[in-house]
């Protein structure tokens, strides 16, 4: 292929390099277009819009690949663990038994927060959505850890920063719902697993014993598995552009919470389950809700269905929907709502309005019902995509600063009033 593309803007020819990646994904690069022309490109949501070079996350949406650092998602989710596959993000390799035992007793030895930190949880209302907290309390982080600010520190001091995120996420999300129950904090305990202690400052109670059920942990350390990364998403995007301020890695982090919190990003997993409920309630019509989501003078749509970049099918919905089987199976469970999605499911993978726009079932869908079957509450369902989507924000927010990327600062084509004099209140 040649390697630039032609541009002709009436009487003017510009020659635009193009940019190949490691799978042969080609760009055209538009950076000095504006230099030469005063002519910008527009695209509104970046649907065809390449923001970076990555040498993280490989996806292929026609295809339905995904990968990352190279490894398959298959392979990650069947063999690896979550520990694992953070170092293997943040850090470009899988680690060896030494790497990861240092690394993981890192993380384990730093999972409390300041004490002071309780204060801020008390001051919320128990209804506070624990979105809302993780947010802040992300945040809050930096102002514990000042020296944390200077974007210019050595990469020992970066690497800290990374391992307080990994240990304190857990115990700052476990706190969070039992402030929403009114129930006492348990601490962090460093004999436990990741996922192990999550669970266990999530549901252990002073009054009695809880057992960790490994089915569940299992199930847990796969879902953190699958949401880990996903390249440039709404949530990454976000945070290597706040990071490409040089805020420091919380705030950046903290903002890649908050847009996850929207319902078409990481609130979808709440909003699947509401709407399945929503759906039960009234009486379990799914062909209602089907046309409903398919008229276009109803705001409604299938939460769980459509994806920006998967137009055949998510490969994390193939796994996650085995390992909802599995689950349900191995905990007993009958749920009414997972029959609901599954017939939800069949009715629109046949009907003509979503095969014509490749609208399936994303990772979503069916996170949910693991989640539910977990006995994790709803609310906290987009806590868990955050703790699993850690490892990505670190990876991509660390690759940003590595790589000396500019100021993320796009431009827009103005549609406002022209020049026009102000005119006094009396006049007007
Ligand atoms: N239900 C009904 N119609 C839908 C849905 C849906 N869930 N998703 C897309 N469509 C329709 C749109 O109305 C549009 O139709 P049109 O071409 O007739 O106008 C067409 O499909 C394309 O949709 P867009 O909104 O242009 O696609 P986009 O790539 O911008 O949006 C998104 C992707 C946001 C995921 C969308 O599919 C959606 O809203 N899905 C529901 C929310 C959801 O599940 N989000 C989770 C995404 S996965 C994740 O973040 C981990």
């Amino acid at each position: 292929m040649s390697e630039h593309a032609k541009l002709t803007i009436g009487e003017n020819e510009y020659e635009l390099p193009l940019t190949t990646g490691t799978e042969n994904e080609t760009a055209i690069d538009i950076g000095k277009l504006r230099g030469q022309s005063k002519i910008i490109t527009i695209d509104p949501g970046f649907k065809n819009t390449g923001s970076c070079k990555s040498a993280i996350t490989f996806l292929d949406g026609e295809k339905g690949i995904l990968r990352y650092r190279g490894y398959p998602i298959e392979q990650l989710a069947e063999k690896a663990d979550f520990m694992e596959v953070a170092y293997l993000l943040i850090y470009g390799e899988l680690p060896n038994k030494e790497q990861l035992t240092t690394f993981h007793d890192s993380i384990t030895h730093h999972t409390l927060v300041h004490e002071d930190m309780k204060q801020f949880f008390e001051a919320y209302p128990r209804k506070a959505h624990p979105m809302g907290i993780l947010a802040s309390m992300v945040c809050s982080l930096s102002t514990f850890y000042p020296e944390s600010q200077d974007p210019n520190r050595g990469s020992s001091a970066v690497d800290l920063t990374i391992h307080r995120l990994l240990a304190k996420l857990p115990t700052l999300a476990a706190w969070s719902y039992k402030h929403s129950k009114s129930h006492p904090y348990v601490y962090p305990q460093n004999d436990l697993g990741y996922c192990e202690n999550f669970l266990n400052m999530m549901f252990k109670m002073p009054t009695e014993e809880y057992e960790i059920d490994p089915v569940i942990v299992n199930a847990l350390d796969k879902l953190l598995i699958l949401h880990a990364d996903h390249e440039q998403n709404c949530s990454a995007s976000t945070v290597r552009i706040v990071g490409s301020s040089q805020a420091n890695l919380y705030a950046s982090i903290s903002a890649g919470v908050s847009a996850l919190w929207g319902p078409l990003h990481g609130g979808a997993n709440q909003a699947v389950i509401e709407m399945l409920e929503a759906i039960k309630e009234d009486g379990g019509d799914y062909q209602k809700w089907i046309a409903k989501a398919k008229d276009k003078n109803d705001p409604f749509r299938l939460m769980g269905f459509g994806h920006r970049v998967y137009k055949n099918f998510d490969p994390r919905a193939r796994i996650i929907k085995k390992a909802a089987d599995d689950v349900l199976d191995k905990l007993g469970i009958n749920d009414p709502v997972l029959d609901l999605a599954k017939n939800l499911e069949e009715i629109a993978l046949k009907d003509e309005y979503f095969v014509a726009r490749g609208l399936y079932p994303n990772v979503d869908f069916y996170s949910g019902i693991i989640y539910r079957a977990l006995g994790i509450p709803t609310e906290m369902f987009t806590v868990m995509f955050a703790l699993g989507r850690l490892p990505g924000w670190i990876a991509q927010w660390k690759e940003m600063v590595e790589n000396g990327e500019p100021i993320g600062r796009p431009r827009q084509i103005y549609t406002g009033a022209n020049a026009r004099d102000y005119v006094s209140i009396d006049n007007r």
